[in-house]
């Protein structure tokens, strides 16, 4: 995986013949796992469909500034903002021309000047053009700005000519791209996460759950894919939207969730055990809804496999954490928790603490190792997910 992995990429497509190429690049970018969303001039929906690039980069095209419609569902300003790069790719005489002058008359250009984020062109364009007094003290102008410049080539043209001109290939434009970026805490990593409760089946009916909103786990996730881990979040039942550029496999119960672990592990680098998994469930799940009839009822439960040990236990194991909520002792419980399902590291939390931990937003927890006890204080989940993931990182450097 690449450090383009999970980063935000607004393309600019201008036009010119050399826009049929800009397809191919939206498919090495995103082959790197990069997210990217696609900005057409209407000259450029000359050369290629919207269709086209909607269909290779999984997002609507946007096209137009004054299309409620579009602004309603991601607007230039936002569009601008998500951006960690925004690559004009190819730009044409006219379009950067346009943009060593500042002038937002359409929506591109209106995205570049409200884009605060890395910023590249590609130009491309017949040679004549390229060595024009003008074009050559409009490049001046984005080089002095601090503009990215990929390219252009050198070889023949479309228009028979040969000289400068020709955009970069998309291989190369993708290479570049990559190269804007520093690289990150997890990159090349894959990270395999479980979140939320589970729910054992009584019946086609009833079940037996927790509390458990899956908060910590979701934000794990997106620290995660925010360092450039490839990740797989295995959740249980919860109302959370999944972290953009993560992986959710849905599963019910503590068995459904064994399976799509297990499956998985091996190919992990960094698994975090976040889930509240149900210790038991019901010894048989009545196929047909129970009905009421004596005063009492007894139900038979039997213990759930324990997933986490499973992981640990397994031969390609990858570092393994898991979570311990406990209400008293915290520390020590959690250390003969790390030893006898054979952790890595575990991230141990008062839950008898009013505010945080189980539904809260905010969290306050103690990373501890064989070695080692880092304590971080009270804060939110995202920025707690977010320093767990930096110190996760570190250890998993050192194993290696
Ligand atoms: O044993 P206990 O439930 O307190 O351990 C909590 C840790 O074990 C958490 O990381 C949780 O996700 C994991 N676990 C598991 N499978 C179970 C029970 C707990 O992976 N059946």
């Amino acid at each position: 995986m690449s450090r383009l992995n999970n980063r935000h990429i607004v393309l600019g497509i201008t036009g010119g013949i050399a826009a049929y190429k800009a397809a191919e690049l939206v498919r090495r970018l995103k082959e790197r796992g990069a997210l990217v969303h696609v900005v057409m001039t209407d000259a450029a929906r000359e050369f290629i469909t919207p269709l086209t690039l909607q269909a290779l980069s999984g997002n609507p095209v946007h096209s137009s500034l004054l299309d409620p419609e579009a602004e309603a569902a991601m607007g230039h300003i936002e569009l601008a903002r998500w951006a960690d790069l925004l690559l004009v790719a190819p730009a044409s005489a006219d379009f950067i021309a346009k943009l060593a002058h500042g002038q937002a008359d359409d929506l591109l250009s209106t995205l570049w000047l409200a884009c605060q984020s890395k910023k590249a062109i590609a130009p491309a364009m017949n040679q004549a053009m390229w060595a024009d007094p003008a074009t050559a003290a409009n490049m001046d102008t984005l080089r002095a700005r601090g503009i990215a410049i990929f390219g252009p080539g050198a070889g023949e043209q479309a228009c028979g000519d040969v000289g400068l001109g020709r955009m970069l290939e998309p291989g190369e434009l993708a290479d570049l791209s990559e190269s804007q970026f520093d690289s990150r805490l997890l990159d090349g990593k894959r990270v395999l996460i479980t979140a939320g409760p589970t729910r054992e089946a009584i019946d086609p009916v009833r079940y037996i759950s927790n509390h458990s909103s899956g908060k910590m786990g979701y934000a794990l996730a997106r620290a995660a894919a925010d360092a450039g881990a490839s990740v797989t979040l295995v959740s249980g039942p919860v109302a959370l939207a999944t972290p953009a550029g993560v992986e959710r496999v849905d599963v019910e119960s503590a068995q459904d969730m064994y399976d799509a672990v297990l499956a998985r592990s091996a190919q992990s680098d960094l698994f975090i055990g976040c889930a509240a998994v149900a210790d038991y469930r019901p010894a048989t799940a009545v196929e047909q809804k129970i009905k009421k009839q004596a005063d009492e009822m007894t139900l038979t439960l039997v213990r759930n496999p324990d997933i986490i040990s499973a992981v640990a236990a397994s031969p390609d194991r990858p570092f393994t954490v898991g979570f311990a909520a406990e209400t008293q002792d915290v520390l020590s419980y959690a250390r003969d928790k790390l030893e006898r399902k054979g952790l890595d590291a575990i991230i141990a939390n008062d839950v008898s603490v009013a505010g945080i931990g189980f539904n809260s937003d905010q969290n306050e927890v103690t990373l501890v190792t064989a070695a080692s006890e880092e304590a971080l204080p009270r804060m939110g989940k995202q920025q707690l997910a977010d320093a767990l993931i930096a110190h996760l990182a570190q250890q998993l450097g050192a194993r290696r």
